[in-house]
C-alpha cells in the first residue's frame, strides 16, 4: 500500500529540505502513521509533489534508511522497515513462539560494510548486463579481465591519485587471496618468504600468510603504524613487510608522510617488498587521505593491496593488486600458474559498475552513512569516564579502550548473552602486551541497532565497574 504523505516543507526555515523531509518521515514512523505495510512514493513523484529536486528526496530516503527506518527493495520501492506503536517505542511483535527462536544478534564484528550496494539499482543493472553479455566458454584471463583492470586504473587515478597502468593491475579474490598469491610468488625453491607484519595487526593476515607457507614475524608498531627507526634496528631483513599506513589496523592511526618516505627508503636499501594493505582508505571522516606508499617517489617495490570488501562487500570475494618491479612480475607469473579464482561474470558486472560511476556514487553515499554512525558513537561514548574512544578518523570501525578493573573479554561474553556480538582488542596483538578494549564495527548495523548495542555495552561496563554485587543490567 502506498503511503499518503501530508508533508509540507517550511520554505522560510534555514533547515535544508532534505533534513526537514527526513525529520517528517521519521516522526510519522515513530508515531505509527507509517508502518511496514507502507511503500513510500517514488522519489521523482514525491519531489514533484513537494516542489523540490529529486536529489532532496533521495537524500532524505538515504538518511533514514541508514538509520534503519526504511529499506529499499529495488524495483518494488522503498518500504518502512520498523513498526512503532505511536509512543515512539517499537510495537511488540507477535507473541514469541514456544521453545527458543534464536535471539536476533546485533553484529558489531569489524570489517562488515553496509548492505546497501546490493539494493542499488545501478548494481542490479550491471549484473543484468553481465548476464546478458556474450556467452563465454573459456576461463577468464588469469590476471583479470581487461575491462575491469582498465576501469580500476581510471577509478584509482580519480579516487586515490594513483597513476596506474591497467597492465599493472591483478584481480584477486580479496586480500586473503592476494596474500596467498604473494606468498607463493615470493617463495624460494626451498622455503617460504619471511614476511614482517604489524603488531597489533590484522589476525587474518597472520593466519593466511602462515597457512600459505610464509614465515611470519611481527614488529611492534605505534599508534600511527610502523616506524622506520625500528625497521633500521632489525637484525636481519625480511623479504616483505605488510603495512596498513593509511589506517593502522586496528588502532586507526595514519603514517605521516615523512615516516612513509623513511620506510620506503629502508625498503629500497634493504630490497624489501612493501605490501601496502589499503583496505578502507575510501572512508576518511575528518581529514584528507595521505598519498598511498605506492604513489610516492621511490624505487622500493611496493605492491598495493586493494579490496572491494569495504567499498562493496566481503560477500563478493573480489579485490586487486597494483604491482610493480620484479616482485610484480613474479606475482603475475604466479597468478598465471595458479589460475584465477575470480568469476568472469562478477568481473564483467564490476567493470560496468565501476566504469559507469556506480561505485563512486555508492562510496559517496556510504561515506555519509558512516559519518553519521561515527557521530553517533561520539555522541554516546565520547565523554564517558573510564572509556577512551579511538580510531574514528576513518574506516568502519572504532576502538573503545576500557580503563580500571573491567575486563574487556568479560564484556564480550556478557554482551553476547544480551544479543550483541563484539570483539576484544586483545586478539589483534601477537606478541606485544595487549590493550584492554573492544573493537566496534559500525558499518553494517543501522543507527537504531548501533545505538541499542552501545547502550547494552555501556550498561555492562558500568555495572562491572561498580564491582561484584551490582544488580543485573
Ligand atoms: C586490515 C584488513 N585488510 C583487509 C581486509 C579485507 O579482507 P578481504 O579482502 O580478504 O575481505 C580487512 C577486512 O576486515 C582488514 O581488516
Amino acid at each position: 500500500m502506498e503511503a499518503e504523505l501530508p508533508i509540507v516543507l517550511d520554505r522560510a526555515s534555514p533547515v535544508p529540505f532534505a533534513a526537514q523531509l527526513a525529520g517528517r518521515l521519521r516522526e510519522a514512523i515513530l508515531e505509527g502513521t507509517l508502518r511496514p505495510e507502507h511503500t513510500l512514493p517514488a522519489s521523482r513523484r514525491l519531489a514533484a509533489e513537494l516542489g523540490v529536486s529529486r536529489g532532496v528526496v533521495v537524500r532524505a530516503y538515504e538518511q533514514i534508511s541508514g538509520e534503519g527506518y526504511l529499506e529499499s527493495r529495488g524495483s518494488a520501492g522503498t518500504r518502512v522497515a520498523v513498526r512503532f506503536d505511536g509512543r515512539g517505542t517499537p510495537a511488540p511483535k507477535a507473541a514469541p513462539k514456544p521453545a527458543t527462536a534464536p535471539k536476533a544478534v546485533i553484529d558489531l564484528t569489524p570489517g562488515r560494510p553496509s548492505g546497501e550496494p546490493f539494493r542499488d539499482r545501478e548494481w542490479r543493472s550491471a549484473w543484468k548486463k553481465a548476464i546478458a553479455g556474450p556467452v563465454q566458454v573459456g576461463l577468464p584471463p588469469a590476471s583479470g579481465m581487461p575491462a575491469l583492470r582498465a576501469a580500476l586504473a581510471r577509478h584509482l587515478g580519480a579516487s586515490r591519485g594513483l597513476t596506474v597502468d591497467a597492465a599493472d593491475i591483478v584481480i584477486t579474490a580479496g586480500t586473503s587471496d592476494a596474500l596467498q598469491l604473494i606468498s607463493t610468488a615470493l617463495r624460494s625453491k626451498t622455503k617460504g618468504p619471511r614476511i614482517l607484519v604489524e603488531d597489533p595487526g590484522y589476525p587474518t593476515a597472520r593466519r593466511v600468510l602462515s597457512a600459505a607457507g610464509a614465515v611470519v614475524e611481527v614488529i611492534p608498531v605505534g599508534e600511527d603504524g610502523a616506524e622506520a627507526s625500528r625497521l633500521d634496528a632489525l637484525g636481519s631483513r625480511p623479504d616483505a613487510i605488510l603495512l596498513t599506513p593509511s589506517h593502522q589496523y586496528p588502532r586507526g592511526g595514519r603514517m605521516p608522510v615523512q615516516e612513509r618516505l623513511a620506510v620506503l627508503d629502508w625498503a629500497e636499501r634493504n630490497h624489501v617488498t612493501v605490501l601496502e594493505d589499503d583496505y578502507d582508505s575510501e572512508f576518511r571522516h575528518t581529514r584528507m587521505p595521505l598519498p598511498a606508499l605506492a604513489s610516492l617517489p621511490s624505487n622500493a617495490e611496493v605492491i598495493l593491496i586493494g579490496t572491494f570488501s569495504k567499498t562493496l562487500s566481503p560477500w563478493l570475494r573480489c579485490g586487486y593488486l597494483v604491482v610493480r618491479g620484479t616482485a610484480g612480475e613474479r606475482i603475475k607469473r604466479a597468478r598465471e600458474e595458479l589460475d584465477t579464482p575470480v568469476s568472469g561474470i562478477l568481473q564483467s558486472a564490476l567493470a560496468d559498475y565501476v566504469d559507469g560511476g556506480g561505485l563512486a556514487r555508492h562510496i559517496a553515499r556510504a561515506r555519509r552513512q558512516y559519518a553519521h554512525r561515527r557521530a553517533l558513537m561520539l555522541d554516546r561514548l565520547g565523554t564517558r569516564d573510564g572509556l577512551e574512544l579511538a580510531a574514528l578518523d576513518g574506516g568502519l570501525h572504532a576502538i573503545i579502550r576500557i580503563g580500571g578493573k573491567v575486563d574487556a573479554r568479560v564484556v564480550v561474553e556478557e554482551a553476547l548473552k544480551q544479543g550483541v556480538c563484539v570483539v576484544a582488542l586483545e586478539g589483534y596483538f601477537a606478541e606485544a602486551a595487549p590493550e584492554n578494549g573492544l573493537v566496534i564495527g559500525y558499518g553494517a548495523p543501522s543507527d537504531l541497532e548501533l545505538a541499542r548495542a552501545l547502550d547494552i555495552i555501556t550498561a555492562i561496563i558500568d555495572r562491572m565497574a561498580k564491582g561484584p554485587g551490582a544488580g543485573p543490567t
